[in-house]
């Protein structure tokens, strides 16, 4: 049974039984326009939609009359092992959602043996990071500069800080097009208008995090340009998104980053095989969560040509519309080794900080576990092809 408490976040994160109902907390804890930042997606938000329904459709088959007891959730990525096949997503200006930001995220993942990835775009640096969650497996992505210095120096600082794994972002040529945002007014540092004096009212605590999310924005780049000021985030944008970002880049990357490398955005078998033949060890199935090109197709249903393409030895993950347990089987089903998740941890984020997190992954894990018994398997890696079917 449950304990009573009468602390009202607990109690509405003990009442959140899955990651649509930390959803629905967030709702109600967090200002509109940073909801609808992190909920929202491109253009039409089709891409965000089919992602969702790629994992509906899937059929579950299970074989029964088998031991499941106590299910071995581990599994391994590249040489590793992590405690079951989930890793965070990067996701930038993560203290704009709660001033706990990324330190909790990558504490949350520390302790339940999980990589997290810090973006590049995010408000801690990659020193922050080490700190807070010494001993936790730390992977950063990358955007690169159009300064090869800078992009040197921060690939020096993420060796330092001990991070172990790059991932190369190629989705963000420029950045996707997020009308509800542009109907928010949303900007990054915010600018005082009506609606956002009326938040300040209505959600006081986020105010800390308002106010101080536009410093601390680029953390990592900007602590090494010096910048201590309030930058216009979007001008610095311009510099870190790079337009002509090529194979010659990523050539670049291979050469001067002496550890695990992967490709963030791979929606074709022709762009993984081309990513693995340059060097990288292996890619990220991702449509950004259908945040930058909308139309594209959802992550699960290319998942199985690129798996075929690339073969069993490069590493596969996928992300993209993972909201649940099943989820997760059903991506290691068609080929991936494990899947990455955004908002679902941004939504506990949202709701109740690091406690919200730990409480999303907590949902998550339950959901997969159970899963995994009800299938008939009694560990992460025995689950195959035959076990789902898709329409
Ligand atoms: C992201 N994502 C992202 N990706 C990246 O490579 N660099 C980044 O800075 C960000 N920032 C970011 C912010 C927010 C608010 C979201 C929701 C997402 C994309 C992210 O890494 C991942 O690909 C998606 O979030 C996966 O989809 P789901 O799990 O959110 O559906």
């Amino acid at each position: 049974m449950r304990r009573p408490t009468l602390n009202p976040v607990e109690r509405r994160l003990g009442a959140a039984l899955s990651i649509r109902d930390l959803r629905k907390v967030a709702v109600r804890t967090t200002p509109r326009a940073v909801f609808d930042y992190v909920d929202g997606a491109a253009d039409a938000e089709l891409t965000a939609r089919r992602n969702r329904a790629a994992f509906a459709a899937v059929e579950l088959v299970p074989e029964y009359l088998s031991p499941v007891d106590h299910p071995d959730l581990s599994t391994r990525v590249f040489d590793r092992e992590i405690a079951m096949p989930l890793i965070f997503a990067p996701t930038g200006y993560t203290r704009m959602m709660h001033h706990e930001g990324e330190a909790a995220v990558a504490r949350v993942a520390a302790r339940h043996g999980l990589p997290y990835t810090l973006s590049t775009v995010g408000t801690s640096t990659v020193e922050d990071v080490a700190a807070a969650a010494p001993g936790g497996e730390h992977w950063f992505q990358l955007y690169l500069t159009r300064n090869e210095r800078l992009n040197a120096e921060l690939l020096d600082r993420a060796l330092a800080a001990g991070f172990t794994t790059v991932v190369l972002t190629v989705d963000t040529p420029v950045a996707g097009r997020h009308p509800k945002d542009m109907r928010n007014g949303l900007t990054i540092p915010p600018s005082l208008t009506l609606r956002t004096l009326f938040d300040m009212a209505r959600y006081p605590s986020w105010v800390l995090n308002k106010l101080t999310t536009a410093p601390i924005a680029f953390a990592s780049l900007r602590s090494m340009t010096g910048e201590t000021d309030v930058i216009d985030a979007v001008k610095v944008a311009d510099v870190v998104f790079e337009p002509t970002l090529n194979y010659d880049h990523l050539a670049w990357l291979r050469a001067n980053w002496p550890h695990r490398l992967l490709v963030k955005g791979v929606l074709s078998p022709r762009d993984a095989r081309r990513a693995v033949e340059t060097g990288a060890d292996g890619v990220v199935v991702s449509n950004h969560g259908g945040r930058q090109l909308d139309r594209t197709p959802a992550t699960l249903t290319v998942l199985p040509g690129i798996r075929e393409e690339l073969g069993p030895d490069a590493t596969v993950i996928l992300d993209s519309g993972v909201t649940h347990g099943q989820d997760i089987l059903a991506a290691r089903a068609l080929g991936a080794d494990a899947v990455m998740i955004g908002r679902a941890y941004l939504y506990g984020l949202m709701a109740g900080g690091e406690r919200g997190v730990e409480r999303a992954v907590t949902i998550l894990r339950e959901e997969y576990s159970r899963s995994l018994q009800l299938l008939g398997l009694k560990a992460s890696d025995a689950i195959a092809r035959h076990h789902v079917r898709m329409p």
